[in-house]
């Protein structure tokens, strides 16, 4: 089994957007994916409906709760999701410590290993302790980077700290940078994407951009993944997510059965 955490210093850039629609697009693709949220906010439970926030994250670190009701089932067998839980905001300061030396989420992902291909983490902005923990727990960093300007300037914040967590023995690795509300008629953001493709490593910057759609507030308003808001004709943009999902796949160690080659068309 594979873990990955979806991570920024940068609040609002997409990470919730990311981590639920690759987790979908993933399982959608026969991975099994579950989708752990770590962000006290419960962003991933606010933007589905149905769900129990009752249980979740915060239960199972209180014992409070077991597994199997932390554990939601969804309607794609391969997709489950561990809501955050109801944390109350006195005690989301000591939430975040208790997951900071990455001890129970790495427990939690070890219990989910025989189930599971991939457990997907979603953190809250910044580097407190909910995402230092999800760093320790896991092997692969995803990061969103909005694509304007001032979003350039908090990624070598993020290197500095993967540098710092490897010099302690940890190991994490950035496996991709995701180019995100990008606004294909925007100079600006046209900029920061050409910045970001010219002066970062090609092999850190994945080739699917998620171009900024309106149709993300309506799967938001729904409470659906972006590939669920219509039964017959889902948006384009949940066809985007599908091919990021089979561009990372490869870099999460995710690999699918069988031969990959060109099939003839006459059999
Ligand atoms: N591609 C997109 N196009 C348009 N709106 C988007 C897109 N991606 C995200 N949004 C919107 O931007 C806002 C922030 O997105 P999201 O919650 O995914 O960011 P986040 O990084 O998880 O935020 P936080 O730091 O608070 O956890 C939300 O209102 C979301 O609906
Ligand atoms: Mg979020």
């Amino acid at each position: 089994m594979k873990t990955a955490v979806v991570a920024s210093q940068k609040g609002g850039v997409g990470k919730t957007t990311l981590a639920l629609n690759l987790a979908f697009s993933l399982a959608r693709a026969s991975f099994r994916v579950v989708l752990i949220d770590a962000d006290p906010q419960g962003a991933v439970g606010h933007s589905l409906q149905g769900v129990r926030q009752s249980a979740g994250l915060y239960g199972l670190l209180r014992e409070t709760t077991t597994i199997d009701e932390a554990l939601l089932r969804t309607r794609v067998n391969e997709l489950g999701i561990v809501p955050v839980g109801n944390v109350p905001p006195e005690r989301a300061h000591e939430f975040a410590n208790q997951l900071a030396d990455g001890a129970a989420l790495g427990d939690l992902c070890r219990r989910l290993e025989s189930a599971y291909d991939l457990v997907l983490i979603d953190t809250p902005s910044g580097f407190g302790g909910a995402t230092l923990g999800a760093l320790r727990a896991a092997k692969y960093v995803l990061s969103p980077l909005q694509a304007e300007p001032v979003a350039l300037k908090t990624l070598p914040q993020l290197l500095a700290l993967l540098g710092a967590l490897r010099a302690e023995g940890v190991d994490i690795e950035l496996a991709a940078i995701v180019l995100c509300m990008l606004q294909q008629r925007n100079a600006e953001s046209l900029a920061v994407a050409e910045e970001v493709w010219t002066r970062m490593p090609r092999e850190l910057v994945v080739e699917t951009t998620i171009p900024r759609d309106t149709t993300v507030l309506a799967a938001s308003a729904a409470g659906v993944p972006l590939g669920l808001l219509s039964r017959l004709r889902p948006p384009p943009l949940a066809l985007v997510f599908d091919q990021l999902a089979l561009e990372l796949a490869p870099r999460l160690g995710l690999t699918s059965e069988g031969d990959d080659g060109p099939v003839g068309l006459f059999a």
